[in-house]
């Protein structure tokens, strides 16, 4: 499939945008600092905190803690690893019914109840059974970025 171009300049903070890419949904989520912040403080609640599963890899450039090239912003697709439904956003902080009491933000898949993180990773004991996908992605500029 054709690579995609996208302009991402204008994405505020605390926003996400989704691009079609294959056939699939990727989503460019510019964090804020304290989301960026929140990212190391719940490693022991996660499948896999930095990627490292040989069974789903992603690009190397991704293998760290905030899952992308740089850390105000999060590229990947928006399909669940369990089922294949679209999670949704949940970037509000708090406790809400039945999401983990110090659920920090992130997405919730609206099928059978996984959490991710703002970086799209899983959280343990859900049947989501993987971190969301990371596409092959690079920078072309500041605020243009090339999937594919
Ligand atoms: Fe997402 Fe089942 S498809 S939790």
């Amino acid at each position: 499939g054709a690579a995609v171009e996208v302009d991402i300049s204008a994405l505020k903070p605390g926003e996400k945008m989704t691009v079609e890419w294959r056939g699939k949904p990727v989503w460019i989520v510019r964090r804020t600092p304290e989301q960026v912040d929140n990212l190391s403080k719940h490693d022991n609640e996660l499948a896999d905190p930095l990627s490292e599963r040989k069974a789903y890899p992603i690009p190397e450039y991704a293998k760290n803690e905030w899952r992308s090239i740089k850390k105000e912003y999060l590229v990947v697709i928006g399909v669940c690893t369990h089922l294949g439904c679209s999670p949704s956003d949940k970037f509000a902080a708090g406790p809400q019914p039945s999401l983990p009491d110090d659920w920090p933000g992130g997405f919730l898949c609206p099928c059978h109840g996984s959490t991710f993180d703002m970086a799209a990773r899983v959280f343990k004991n859900k049947p989501a059974p993987d971190n969301l996908e990371v596409p092959p992605h690079m920078y072309l500029a500041d605020t243009k970025l090339l999937i594919g």
